[in-house]
């Protein structure tokens, strides 16, 4: 049976664990959208892990949910993503970058445009905005020859990840952004051919995907998924039907991987394992759930078929995590008032694990 430390073949990639970094919004980024030298310190530090996913990534200004966040859209974001890929790889490391169109969780004050959406209908909670919080407006609907248009965002972006030298994308499907949106029963009200039927709703997944395996192939192509979430007032009325015909769809494209979120009960995510033909990465908790992932949790994943395990929070705190979980020395608790502001307090200023003779 392996374990945590036993190493793994993703496509091209041979990783030295089966310890993922999991995406993590840090929101500081520089104007424009771009990646810093503090980002590419932040990352540097974490390159023991077998594969890092960075923060989500804007694959266009609209498809821009937070202030703070980088992007892949202009030319200048990619030079900027450049030394961030390279002191990654100079440490030893992999990184992906998730490609995040936050759809309707968007604002006009962050993007200067009305956000757009699957239907007009607005998220439920208060988003982010350079004034601070304000309630999620009510996006424009997608008419229905735009759709094509963001789903290609995502390919282009992930072209502008791998020029950057990116070994890969993770395509945002959770946590109700625009893909998730699309999935979901109650964002998506639409009745052409992107709404109402399963066959349906999975359709701008299947489309973004598509692309983006043409753009940069399958093996560099990742889709992270949260099956039942509910983020941001996402509703799906058919959760395990839902997400079997999209991962009997996405099967076809042989993508470097899938990764779930257990957002779901565990049967449903188990059978989607059994389902699914590839690699399989588990994140074994709820995004801002109570408990975040430990060795415990990762290592019941492993038993239950995971081929790969994410960690968001304690990778955070960690730097040298996977070293951590390998000789079992203790965790340093997360700071969650630096998750989005500190600069580089909460971002850089973990130490590794301080042994003592
Ligand atoms: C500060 C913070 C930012 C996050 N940003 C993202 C993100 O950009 N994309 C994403 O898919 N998930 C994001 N997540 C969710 C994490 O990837 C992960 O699923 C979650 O933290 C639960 O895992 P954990 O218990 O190991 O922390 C974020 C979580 C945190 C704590």
């Amino acid at each position: 049976m392996p374990t945590l430390f036993h190493p793994y073949r993703l496509g091209d990639l041979a990783l030295p664990n089966r310890v993922v970094m999991a995406p993590m919004t840090r929101v500081r980024a520089a104007a424009g959208g771009l990646a810093t030298p503090s980002m590419a310190a932040y990352y540097a530090q974490r390159a023991s892990a077998g594969l890092i996913v960075s923060e989500g990534v804007q694959p266009s200004l609209i498809g821009q949910s937070n202030p703070g966040t980088p992007g892949l859209h202009t030319d200048d974001q990619v030079a900027a993503w450049r030394p961030v890929t390279d002191a990654v790889h100079t440490n030893g490391g992999r990184i992906f970058a998730q490609i995040m169109h936050g759809g309707r969780v968007s604002h006009p004050d962050t993007t200067g445009m009305r956000p757009v959406g699957p239907s007009a209908v607005s998220a439920v909670g208060e988003v982010f905005t350079p004034t601070g919080p304000q309630p999620a407006p009510a996006p424009r609907a997608l008419d229905t020859d735009e759709v094509p248009e963001h789903a290609l965002a995502y390919a282009a972006a992930a072209r502008r990840a791998v020029d950057a030298g990116f070994d890969g994308v993770e395509l945002h499907g959770a946590n109700g952004y625009l893909i998730s949106q699309f999935l979901s029963s109650n964002a998506n009200l639409r009745t052409d051919r992107y709404g109402g039927s399963i066959a349906n709703r999975i359709r701008f997944a299947v489309e973004a995907a598509s692309a983006t395996v043409d753009a940069v192939g399958a093996a560099r192509t990742g889709i992270r998924l949260s099956p039942g979430g509910g983020f941001w007032g996402v509703e799906e009325d058919d959760t395990p039907e839902l997400y079997a015909a999209l991962l009997a769809e996405l099967a076809r494209l042989q993508p470097a991987y899938i990764h779930l979120e257990a957002t779901a009960d565990e049967e449903v995510l188990v059978g989607l394992r059994r389902a699914w033909p590839g690699t399989f990465v588990v994140n074994p908790s709820v995004p801002m759930g109570p408990k975040q992932t430990g060795r415990a949790e990762a290592d019941r994943w492993l038993d239950l078929g995971a081929d790969l395990i994410s960690f968001g929070r304690a990778f955070i705190a960690n730097p040298d995590l996977v070293e951590r979980l390998r000789t079992g020395v203790p965790l340093a608790p997360v700071d969650e008032d630096t998750f989005y502001q500190g600069g580089d307090r909460g971002y850089l200023t973990y130490p590794a694990y301080q042994y003592t003779a």
